[in-house]
């Protein structure tokens, strides 16, 4: 009981210790809280006052922030002493709840390159006609559904646009044309339907991920005269046009959509095409290799997660299967070049499929050596069980010529004791003795007595017949009851006379 009290305080002096150094933890973080804090990384001043509650900005601020973190508060305009700061490089106010358009004063900040606008409640881009220096436009989780024309028009140095998570439609293609850096343009998680044909000079890298596109026009990349990547996985594209055309992409992801056939112009017009990806498409014929005819930089192609079906077993499996892995390879998971389908080749991969369909004796040393085995082990089951044979033929205990000159004498009822039991094993051996059939058992006496009462048994019995019938079953030796037509045993009975 003692024993009980001690743990039990020992148990309340952690707790309490547990909960006051909780306290003293927040009571910390509270004294962090007040005001904005102010520190330096890399020669830039930070003013953090991200996560404050603000409505507004404090005052007795330092204007001279360079990097200004106001994101996660409670901002519904932007704040009115804001226009106080002259050198803001960096302004993040994501996480807000601002939806009018950019105050005229953030044109005069001529040092300013990233304004972070994400996660606030635009649900419109409009232009101003004013000129911003920004280089960086975060405007992604905000409710954007219409662009203006020439919303970006007064950003000629924008050179990253985040645009994923809005509600977009439709886009005007002429809305970048004078955003003449544009560099990179995310779009992802949007509502297009169509790849949309942008008239940019500058573009390098556009990501329409998750954007429900089932449709690519086969101009749609003509007016991005400087495209390297293009970021088009996870919507619902079922065909690639022939003839695509751009002469500067280099990557072209395509993967998770429905795509299930290419044809030797799908990538034809794609002479600069580098890295493919088609990984989790709905592709069942494996490819030819003049597909990629075109396509002299191909380097690096994603397959994996398609259900490839091998039929026909063409060479076509093989000379594919080189292509793409042969030294450089340009497949990275090999294992992703295996077929689905039939059933006889699931899993093995194009190659494999191709090798044991058509030249199935140039297998490789490991099936010559699996089939050494089997063979070793037949020829050992074979010998074994001859050795067995011979084995019992040896040890039988009477050879079948003994045995009827057993039955002779025992007709005659002078058989000596051994010698019943060889007759009782005997009979069973031959070929028209088989057990006794389902009716017949149910006709049969029931064995009470153990096999080793026999000797006894037979010692008492006179009646040569019934010694016959004996050696049929166990149970007759305890019954003395004839049984009248029985085929069987009239049969057996017939044959030992003559043997
Ligand atoms: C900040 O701006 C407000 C007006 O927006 C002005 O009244 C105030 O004096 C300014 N503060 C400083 C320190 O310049
Ligand atoms: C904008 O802020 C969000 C969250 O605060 C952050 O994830 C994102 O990277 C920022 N964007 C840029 C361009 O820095
Ligand atoms: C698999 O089955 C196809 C018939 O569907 C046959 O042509 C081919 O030879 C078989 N391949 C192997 C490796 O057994």
């Amino acid at each position: 009981m003692g024993f009980d009290v001690s743990t039990l305080a020992l148990y309340l002096w952690v707790l309490v210790a547990t909960v006051r150094a909780g306290v003293i933890r927040l009571s910390d973080e509270h004294e962090d809280e007040m005001p904005c804090r102010t520190y330096t990384v890399n020669g830039l001043q930070y003013l953090d006052c991200s996560y404050r509650g603000l409505n507004d900005l404090p005052a007795g601020i330092d204007y001279d922030a360079q990097v200004l973190l106001l994101s996660n508060n409670n901002f519904i305009t932007f704040p009115t002493s804001l226009k106080n700061f002259t050198r803001v490089e960096v302004l993040d106010l994501s996480g807000n709840h601002l939806s009018r358009p950019l105050p005229s004063y953030l044109q005069e900040w001529t040092t300013l390159s990233t304004l972070n606008l994400s996660n606030n409640n635009y649900d419109t881009w409009v232009s101003d006609g004013q000129r911003y220096t920004i280089k960086r436009l975060d405007l992604s989780k905000n409710k954007i559904n219409s662009i203006e024309d020439d919303a970006f028009k007064g950003m000629s140095r924008l050179h990253f646009l985040d645009l994923s998570e809005n509600r977009i439609y439709d886009l005007p293609p002429q809305v970048f044309a004078e955003a003449e850096n544009l560099d990179s343009l995310y779009l992802c998680r949007n509502y297009l339907s169509d790849v949309p044909r942008f008239q940019s000079h500058s573009m390098r890298v556009l990501t329409l991920s998750s954007c429900q596109i089932t449709n690519i026009d086969v101009n749609s990349l003509a007016g991005m005269t400087s495209l390297l990547e293009i970021d088009l996985s996870i919507n619902q594209i079922e065909t690639i046009p022939d003839n695509l055309a751009s002469n500067t992409l280099q990557e072209l992801d395509l993967s998770f959509n429905s795509i299930s056939s290419l044809s030797d112009r799908t990538f034809s017009s794609l002479p600069h095409l580098a890295v493919l990806d088609l990984r989790g498409n709905e592709f069942r014929d494996v490819w030819s290799t003049s597909h990629f005819s075109s396509n002299p930089f191909l380097r690096e192609v994603r397959v994996k997660g398609n259900r490839w079906s091998c039929e026909g077993f063409s060479v076509n499996l093989l000379l594919t299967y080189e292509f793409l892995t042969k030294e450089p390879p340009k497949i990275t998971d090999q294992g992703s070049l295996i077929c689905y389908s039939p059933s006889n080749v699931t899993q093995l991969s194009w190659q494999q499929a191709y090798i044991r369909t058509w030249h199935p004796n140039e297998a490789t040393t490991e099936s010559y050596t699996t089939i050494a085995v089997m063979i070793g082990i037949i020829i050992g089951i074979v010998i074994t069980s001859f050795v067995c044979r011979g084995l019992v033929m040896i040890n039988r205990p009477d050879p079948p010529r003994a045995a009827a000159e057993t039955t002779v004498l025992n007709l005659n009822g002078t058989i000596p004791e051994s010698r019943v039991d060889s007759v009782v094993m005997r009979v069973p051996l031959r070929e028209e003795d088989l057990p006794p059939s389902y009716d017949e058992a149910l006709l049969m006496p029931r064995l009470n007595s153990s096999f080793h009462s026999l000797p006894d048994f037979v010692d008492e019995d006179e009646e040569p017949a019934r010694q016959y019938r004996r050696s049929r079953s166990i149970g007759d030796l305890m019954e003395s009851r004839p049984r009248a037509g029985d085929r069987r045993s009239v049969r057996r009975t017939v044959e030992i006379h003559i043997t």
